[in-house]
């Protein structure tokens, strides 16, 4: 059975889930939220450094049913999932996916805009728990159904940042604004570089003849569960033992080599490796930056793989699983740059391939990656798309 996915269909949809609905049809809506897939920065965003991120054209889909009442009902349209919250109630996690939309609720109204009650359904192309920001794409939605028309009126970058207050606030993690600001902000074809100290950011071109290649380990990860919060808290720790050194630095964004080899020593080992990832990071998204405005596609590719040892070898973030598909893209041909992307933990790569090698490139990784993990990978070649937007 497909699920319905165009705008009609799941207007329909909403039709028979909710009974009431046939009779309001015209006022029915469909909001669309993309994932996203960090080109290189990683870890970088709450040390109030750079991104380098795109959405990408995999979506949540949310058609909704404005109404009357207090009362938000959601069913998810691939397994049936039905869940519900009082806006009025305070914010009470269940452990379910509604937390992501109760705790956008609870961050619009705390942040004093206008949310109203809605039944919806939702339906998906973006595999969950993947690292590629399903969470983002629902709380982003959210939003824009809860707002209704006010949703024109309010910022996307401020949008952005009432969603990840959502995260930090309510869901629990401690994330930066990376995937929130993806989600809202993004522009069909091109990455975005954020300067996440203050909160610029611009459009970066993609280079036009490759194709972006996202492949799904397999293995599922929340960062819920996952020790995200803890490398937060690390790096944390290693600025403020930098800056016991040097008290002008305001984040780890604001250490040099120098700095960095002066104070390593009298950092924790492990919260030192957190710091040497986040400086050198923050350099390749420079480095990745001027490297596809100048057409340097061997920098780009030195870059990625830089930054995927440091995540595994200092960061470490990475996993066997993130290992292998970056093994096998590094002995393929015509594959220009491959990394993790997101918060590691398992999840995705980002692949940069040239269009003749993409269907080699999936052979390869169907035939070789299974035997070395025991898992199944996805291969999804992906476009470059604009942000959130209602789209019916
Ligand atoms: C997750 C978080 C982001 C960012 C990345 C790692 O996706 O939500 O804020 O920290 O991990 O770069």
């Amino acid at each position: 059975m497909t699920l319905p996915f165009e705008p009609d269909a799941l207007i329909e949809a909403l039709t028979i889930v909710e009974p009431g609905a046939a009779a309001r049809r015209d006022a029915i809506r469909v909001v669309r939220a993309p994932g996203r897939v960090n080109l290189i920065g990683e870890h970088t965003d709450y040390n109030d450094g750079l991104v380098l991120p795109a959405a990408i054209d995999r979506e949540i889909r949310l058609a909704y049913l404005p109404t009357d009442d207090r009362r938000v009902e959601l069913t998810r349209l691939d397994d049936g999932q039905r869940h519900g919250f009082d806006l009025d109630e305070p914010y009470r996690p269940t452990g379910t996916w509604i937390d992501y939309a109760s705790a956008t609720a609870a961050a619009l109204a705390e942040a004093g805009l206008p949310v109203g009650g809605l039944r919806g359904v939702v339906t998906s192309n973006l595999p969950e728990n993947a690292g590629l920001s399903s969470s983002a794409a629902i709380e982003l939605a959210v939003a824009w159904a809860l707002l209704g028309d006010a949703s024109d009126g309010v910022d996307r970058l401020t949008l952005a940042r009432i969603c990840q207050r959502a995260e930090n606030a309510f869901v629990g993690v401690q994330c930066g604004l990376m995937d929130q600001f993806s989600v809202s902000c993004a522009m069909a074809g091109v990455a975005l570089l954020l300067d996440c100290r203050s909160l610029e950011w611009r459009p970066v071109a993609l280079p036009a003849n490759l194709v972006l290649v996202v492949c799904h380990t397999g293995s599922q990860r929340r960062l819920e569960a996952s020790d995200y919060n803890g490398r937060r808290a690390q790096c944390e720790a290693a600025f403020a033992g930098l800056a016991l050194l040097d008290p002008s630095i305001r984040s780890l964004r604001d250490v040099g080599p120098e700095l960095l080899a002066r104070g390593a020593a009298t950092l924790d080992p492990v919260v030192a490796r957190r710091a040497a990832h986040v400086v050198a990071e923050n350099d390749r998204v420079r480095t990745v930056v001027a490297a596809f405005e100048a057409g340097d596609l061997a920098a780009v590719g030195e870059a990625f793989r830089a930054g995927h040892a440091s995540l595994r070898d200092l960061f470490e973030v990475s996993s066997p699983e993130l290992d292998a598909l970056v093994e096998i893209a590094g002995i393929t041909p015509g594959v220009v740059a491959a990394r993790m992307t997101g918060a590691g933990f398992g999840g995705c790569t980002v692949n940069l391939v040239w269009p003749d090698a993409v269907d080699a490139f999936r052979t390869t990784v169907l035939d070789r990656y299974p035997a070395m993990t025991g898992l199944q990978p996805m291969v999804i070649p992906v476009a470059a798309a604009d942000g959130v937007d209602r789209i019916a």
